[in-house]
């Protein structure tokens, strides 16, 4: 069994890569990547004005920010930032007398996160290494936490919830999307690259609300979901087993690079998955407080 330092890094080896093939594979058109993001999330609009390269890197399972009550003037820490599309709309939602801080563990991330930012000219968002379970933040100083799709990643999910009541202000609120599960199969919970397709390490609902209730968090609920079939599930784990099971630097000309053809390893193991799982697995946006 990995330690969960193993499993993290496993998880930062597989996203750097995804997030480097995502940035001009084969010097053609870049390929958008997460397909749980295009399903449960973003408007036309919430895109439109954001870098590129943030969006098709985008690698969440939904939109935490659409319906929040995000104000001009707040703090919002991103857990997980990625790329940084959602440190993009925060941007917007708080304007310049606010603040945004993505938080992520991965280099090639915060790489391709602050050239985003400086592409876009950009001064309020600001994105900080460290790990999600022990956040590079002050105690008491956020207005807004939100994550898309990272949690379900972390072995040290009860570390996460505290450090998420630790950092906000009395009264300051969670709003997250991330992947709820519901039965996984021994294979799948064993199976490292599944856990890095934000399926394997993920928990029930009542688990995910019962860890954020026990960190001080209230009103703890789910306020939408998706549900995946098998039809989903398919392209959902292709989309990423294909990048993270690759092994070429040059990907012109390899079978596993710009939607050129997934390894039939992985096929069939993509194929079983879809099976198994068809109806276990949905994306959710859950929203907690911290006692004023
Ligand atoms: C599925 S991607 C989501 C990225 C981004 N939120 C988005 O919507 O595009 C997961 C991200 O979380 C980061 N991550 C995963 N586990 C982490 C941890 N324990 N601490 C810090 N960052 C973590 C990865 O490096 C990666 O950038």
């Amino acid at each position: 069994m990995p330690d969960n330092d193993q499993i993290r890094t496993h998880v930062a080896d597989s996203y750097a890569k995804a997030v480097t093939r995502s940035t001009g594979c084969c010097g053609g058109e870049k390929e958008t990547r997460g397909v749980a993001a295009q399903w449960a999330g973003y408007s036309i609009s919430d895109t439109a004005e954001l870098p590129h390269d943030a969006v098709v890197s985008s690698f969440g399972c939904g939109n935490p920010l659409a319906f929040s009550e995000v104000k001009e003037g707040q703090t919002v820490v991103d857990l997980g930032s990625g790329a940084g599309i959602d440190l993009f709309i925060a941007s917007q939602k708080v304007g310049p007398t606010g603040k945004v801080i993505g938080v992520d563990m991965t280099d090639e991330m915060i790489d391709a996160a602050n050239r985003n930012i400086a592409e876009a000219g950009v001064e309020n968002i600001e994105v900080r290494k460290g790990l999600i379970e022990e956040l590079p933040i002050e105690d008491n100083s956020v207005d807004w936490v939100i994550s898309n799709c990272v949690i379900n990643l972390s072995p040290e999910k009860d570390k996460v919830f505290s450090e998420i009541f630790r950092v906000l202000k009395p009264g300051g609120q969670m709003r997250v999307s991330d992947i709820m599960v519901d039965e996984l199969p021994e294979w799948v919970r064993n199976d490292q690259r599944l856990y890095n397709t934000c399926i394997g390490g993920a928990i029930s609902e009542d688990e995910y609300l019962a860890g954020l209730r026990k960190a001080g968090m209230t009103d703890a609920r789910a306020v939408e979901s998706l549900v995946y079939d098998a039809s989903q599930i398919g392209p959902l784990i292709e989309s990423e087993v294909d990048g993270l099971d690759s092994e070429s630097e040059s990907c012109c000309g390899s079978s596993s690079c710009c939607g050129g053809g997934t390894k039939i390893a992985d096929m069939d193991e993509v194929k079983r998955a879809a099976k198994d799982l068809h109806g276990k697995v949905r994306s959710s946006i859950v929203v907690a407080s911290k006692p004023a």
